[in-house]
């Protein structure tokens, strides 16, 4: 519970910063370094930036972009799980089209009240954001036909239930298409809680193969993980220093372990409904 209203309070005062005409940025890499903390930034290509509004590209917080790697059709059901400001629902919503719907879940209200002003600027019909947990679903059974979600899972305390959650909505046959901060190979405790404190990782990113076994448990199939940015020790180092770290003894320990990464699976069509 504790984690769960740190985060809320963190995106909530994120999404203010939006309303207010500041940066939405408030992972510590941003704090230390500026706004264009190699994570959140750059995203999105512009022609993904010109067809949704400024202030949704603004509260941008994600790590990768599932959009851009997630197979989506016409008429299809996608929910993006966190939806913050609505980036990747409104970006979604077009490539489903009128026949199709997107919708966002976010459970902080100041995310939902900015992302709903981002869908009535960007005027688009088929979008609802629904405000409740990612641990607890507000949607039926085999409904979904395609679960998004950019660098949200990694912020729960329950990550079981989240991807419990997801294998149910997600109707037979149905994606799980998702960015997230991960870990690969061994790391000692201290070095991975300073970094992940400099990704902003409240509750902890899971190592990649406990994210396959995760998901296996909760029933997917197809399971695969594609690194997409492997993070830098340079990249840290400011945050890392001010933090009293000794940088330059921990950089072999951390090469090529911390990345956001695209995860994808299915629920196996076969499944009775
Ligand atoms: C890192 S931001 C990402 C927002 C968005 N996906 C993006 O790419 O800009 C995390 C978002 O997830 C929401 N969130 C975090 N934990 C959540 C939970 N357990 N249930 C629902 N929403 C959650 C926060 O309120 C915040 O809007």
């Amino acid at each position: 519970m504790e984690i769960k209203e740190v985060v809320r309070e963190k995106y909530g005062q994120a999404a203010l910063r939006v309303h207010s005409g500041g940066s939405s940025c408030c992972g510590a890499a941003s704090a230390m370094d500026g706004c264009c903390d190699p994570i959140t930034s750059n995203l999105y290509d512009s022609a993904q930036t010109g067809a949704v509004p400024e202030e949704a590209v603004l509260a941008s917080l994600g790590c990768g972009n599932p959009t851009a790697l997630a197979e989506l059709k016409e008429g299809e059901t996608v929910l993006d799980l966190g939806s913050g400001g609505g980036i990747d629902v409104l970006l979604s919503a077009k490539r489903v089209g009128p026949t199709g719907k997107a919708y966002g879940l976010d459970m902080t209200d100041e995310m939902l009240a900015l992302a709903r002003e981002n869908q009535r600027k960007a005027g688009v019909g088929n979008v609802e954001f629904l405000k409740g947990e990612i641990e607890h679903i507000p949607l039926p059974d085999n409904s979904v036909d395609v679960i998004i979600s950019n660098c949200v899972i990694n912020l729960s305390a329950d990550k079981d239930r989240v991807l419990g959650e997801a294998f149910r909505v997600l109707k037979p046959g149905g994606r799980f298409a998702v960015s997230d901060v991960v870990t690969r190979g061994e790391v000692p405790e201290e070095v991975r809680q300073n970094m992940l404190m400099w990704v902003g990782c409240i509750a902890g990113a899971l190592r990649d193969e406990q994210y396959v076994a995760k998901l296996a448990t909760a029933g997917f199939e197809g399971i695969d993980i594609e690194p997409t940015r492997v993070y830098n020790i340079e990249e840290a180092r400011t945050f890392l220093s001010g933090q009293g770290v000794d940088v330059d003894a921990i950089a072999p320990q951390v090469e090529g372990k911390f990345m956001s990464a695209f995860i994808r699976a299915t629920k196996p069509a076969g499944m009775p409904k």
